[in-house]
């Protein structure tokens, strides 16, 4: 049976510039532009093997999403800094009013020191209480710290977690607002499992251990929180996430007898990365759409609880950023094995500069973008420049690939769309490569902050 990659090659001139599948792209005269800038051009000049960042593309899909949300009388975007920590990218997001998001003590240190004027920050992950020799404070101590002078939260991820935060707070005899991260993931249907994110936040069978320790404490949750993972496909589960999450914050502002007032219905937008309509891979939903059907959800629950409408948060990151980057690398060379399809050797690497195409053979589209207007005739396995087998950008033994291309040569310039999200902050130096720089479309370089903050 074929499967879905060789089911449906689009050719490039279907998707290029729509919303949702390539809407930085643009396909003139022989000639593919991104944000107004030739393709060629940037390889000539820049050279290949570097990812070109929009930040207009970032500013548009920020509006769009603050736009779908736009009917609902209390709204919170935050950005989950994990997707994509280039300051220049979690900045603009600021800019245009989002939240920051982090899950360790490192995330909210970078938070603290590289972004201006962030209107609030939620902190999530697990082991918040740990503490390394190199650090004075974890993060629960810098929270409780910085609450009076910042819009700064934390959601709880376990019992052990709420048991040391209420001592730490009866100790320095402070109070302490903060949020329960739910793990719903059992609770939605056809989800997977077992399932990964399993060990994320806190059963709701736990709920009455937690109520029982936070009763009387000087914590007090106003929030509730739920990410059932990245890239859900599926708008049934997200809007069943959402559903969850209204239900168990009505009970437990009744069995706790405060409100809670925010609800975070966490991540998991998904997002295009299969360039054909109705792809059975990509999602069932549009931004739009998942805007309308969770605050719909939310809305028939609150009314029927009767209390005050709740604030709705979401923490997103990939449907934010993975449109707004593509890794330009050149064909070096085509191999043809026998029974096998032809290899397209590169000068980029899979392992390094797209690492969820080998890690969780993450499917990225690649267009030729010498020959953009030829018609795909030929299917290709891709590879990277590394010594390792697996260095694959397309490959017939997973849904990364083959791929349909049109003829494809020797210094052939490919693009590859989407990698905006989770793929810089994978990079690493096997070879020794040296990670591939990242440019603006006018060709400015754009450096990166020392990871290695010591303190703040
Ligand atoms: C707790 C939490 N919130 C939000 C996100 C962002 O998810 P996404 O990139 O799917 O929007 C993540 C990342 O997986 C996460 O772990």
């Amino acid at each position: 049976m074929e499967r879905f990659t060789q089911m449906s090659t689009p050719h490039p001139k279907d998707y290029i510039g729509k919303k949702d599948f390539a809407e930085p792209l643009k396909l003139t005269d022989n000639q593919i532009f991104f944000e107004g800038v030739s393709i060629q051009n940037l390889a000539e000049t820049l050279g290949t093997r570097i990812y070109v960042l929009s930040l207009d593309q970032l500013k548009r899909n920020a509006q769009r999403l603050q736009e779908a949300f736009k009917n609902y009388p209390s709204f919170k975007p935050c950005y989950a800094l994990a997707a994509n920590h280039l300051p220049q990218v979690a900045q603009t997001l600021v800019d245009q009013k989002f939240g920051i998001e982090v899950v360790n003590i490192y995330e909210l240190r970078y938070t603290l020191t590289q972004l201006k004027n962030v209107p609030y920050i939620i902190c999530n992950g697990a082991s918040k209480s740990w503490s390394s020799k190199r650090q004075d404070k974890n993060l629960i101590q810098t929270v409780i710290s910085l609450q009076k002078e910042r819009n700064i939260t934390l959601n709880f991820n376990s019992i052990e977690e709420i048991k040391y935060t209420k001592n730490l707070c009866q100790k320095q005899n402070t109070e302490l607002e903060a949020g329960i991260s739910l793990n719903l993931t059992h609770h939605i249907q056809n989800y997977e499992k077992p399932s990964g994110a399993a060990r994320f936040g806190i059963p709701p069978e736990q709920l009455p251990q937690v109520i029982k320790l936070l009763k009387n404490s000087k914590i007090k949750i106003t929030t509730l929180q739920s990410h059932i993972g990245t890239q859900i496909t599926q708008l049934q589960k997200l809007v069943q996430n959402a559903q969850l999450l209204s239900q168990y914050a009505t009970q437990i502002t009744k069995e706790l007898g405060t409100a809670i007032e925010n609800l975070n219905l966490g991540g998991g937008i998904a997002v295009n990365y299969y360039k054909a309509e109705n792809h059975p891979l990509n999602p069932n939903y549009t931004i739009e759409e998942y805007a309308q059907k969770t605050t719909q959800q939310i809305i028939k629950i609150h009314q029927e609880s009767n209390a005050n409408p709740f604030t709705i948060i979401i923490e997103t990151g990939r449907w934010l950023t993975a449109n707004t980057m593509i890794l330009l690398i050149k064909a070096t060379e085509i191999s043809q094995p026998p029974q096998q399809y032809p290899w397209i050797v590169t000068d980029g690497s899979a392992l390094t500069d797209t690492n969820d195409a080998v890690w969780i053979a993450q499917h990225f589209e690649i267009i030729n973008a010498t020959k953009p207007t030829q018609k795909p005739t030929q299917y290709y396995n891709i590879a990277g420049i590394t010594c390792d087998t697996n260095d694959t950008f397309a490959w017939s033994k997973n849904n990364t690939g083959p791929r349909k291309l049109p003829k494809t040569q020797p210094g052939d310039i490919l693009i590859v769309l989407d990698v905006g999200a989770y793929q810089l902050a994978l990079r690493n130096n096997f070879n020794l490569l040296p990670k591939a720089p990242i440019y603006t479309p006018e060709g400015k370089p754009i450096n990166e902050p020392n990871m290695e903050i010591s303190s703040f």
